[in-house]
């Protein structure tokens, strides 16, 4: 923002939470914080195993999917909920917006947790390298980043952009784990991905919700206009995300499976804006394996205990001042040891 162009305030609205005038923004808002997790309670480790039976060409397939759902992640940590707190109707939406972007950093940073036990450094360096430069990748990231970051954007087509990322961008990785859970294989680094997959669930529809709220205020003209320009720009995402699918599996032979996979997605990702599908594949044509492990609920989906074998709660304890005493760390190795 320009200098000139700042405008300050006279006066600032406290948030009331006593006054909800769009109870879905309660509903998404208690969901959500309900469904919390960090990565750092899966214990990844246990994989290892399996991990170790996989050839060369399905580890690097295993890396490189994981690169490309760490560059969208972060896509939406930064420039994607940043675009979207720009347009809210209401105070709760920023503050559910708010957790949506947290999260997304969560997601984000979840990926290097599994690099970080499956992968040589040399191998997450070259997986970066990978990632932040290959052909399609940037692609769809840039193409997705470039409708957040322009302020001249029409917000309502940020959103879209949002839902197709959410609900259709991000399967053709989620493929691989869903595939190996299926298998009974790399169920820790699955689970991880069943967290984040129910995340992005509630923000695809949450997102999708505020769409079709904003489509209310267009006339019939802009509405058909905006529907013109979704399809063709998911048909634009969709051609590129064909060569990407290719890229990632032509050498273990499950291209066209993840192509069935990510059409289905596509449907849903329009279905969240309101839109009728686009492709014939249905919940039928997808591989029967994938789409059990979609199905099942997260190992342990109650937060506030112990039950299911994938997330684990941390053992907390209370704060104390020598929590705090960081002077030297030497001396205070001994006495703030949690062990
Ligand atoms: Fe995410
Ligand atoms: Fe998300």
């Amino acid at each position: 923002m320009k200098l000139e162009e700042f405008k300050p305030v006279n006066h600032y609205d406290a948030i009331n939470w006593n006054e909800v005038s769009d109870m879905i923004d309660k509903a998404t808002w208690e969901k959500l914080t309900e469904q919390f997790w960090l990565d750092t309670r899966v214990p990844v480790a246990n994989d290892m195993d399996d991990w170790r039976e996989l050839d060369d060409d399905h580890q690097w397939t295993v890396g490189h999917v994981f690169g490309g759902l760490t560059l969208l992640d972060t896509v939406q940590s930064e420039a994607g909920l940043t675009a979207l707190k720009e347009d809210v109707k209401t105070p709760h939406e920023t503050a559910v917006l708010n957790n949506i972007q947290f999260m997304e950093s969560v997601h984000a940073k979840s990926y290097s947790t599994i690099f970080s036990t499956l992968n040589t450094p040399d191998q997450i360096k070259e997986i970066f390298e990978w990632s932040d430069t290959e052909e399609y990748l940037q692609n769809k990231a840039v193409k997705i980043a470039n409708m957040y970051l322009d302020p001249s954007q029409d917000p309502l087509k940020k959103k879209v952009a949002n839902v197709f990322l959410e609900t259709f961008l991000f399967y053709s990785g989620f493929y691989t784990p869903l595939y190996y859970l299926g298998h009974n294989k790399l169920n820790n680094v699955a689970e991880i991905i069943k967290l984040i997959l129910r995340d992005e669930s509630v923000h695809g529809t949450y997102i999708g919700y505020k769409f079709q709220v904003g489509m209310r205020d267009r006339t019939e003209k802009q509405q058909q206009d905006m529907k013109d320009w979704m399809y063709n720009f998911l048909y634009e995402l969709y051609d590129n995300e064909e060569k990407y699918t290719h890229l990632l599996y032509d050498q273990v032979g499950w291209t066209d499976d993840v192509l069935t996979f990510i059409r289905y997605n596509a449907n849903k990702a329009l279905m969240n804006l309101g839109q009728d599908p686009l492709f014939p594949d249905t919940a039928s044509d997808v591989n029967p394996v994938v789409m059990n492990g979609i199905s099942t609920s997260t190992s342990n989906h109650d937060f506030f205990s112990q039950v299911g074998n994938g997330y684990r709660m941390g053992a907390v304890e209370a704060m104390s001042d020598s929590d705090y005493d960081v002077k030297d760390p030497n001396a205070g190795k001994d006495k703030n040891s949690r062990d």
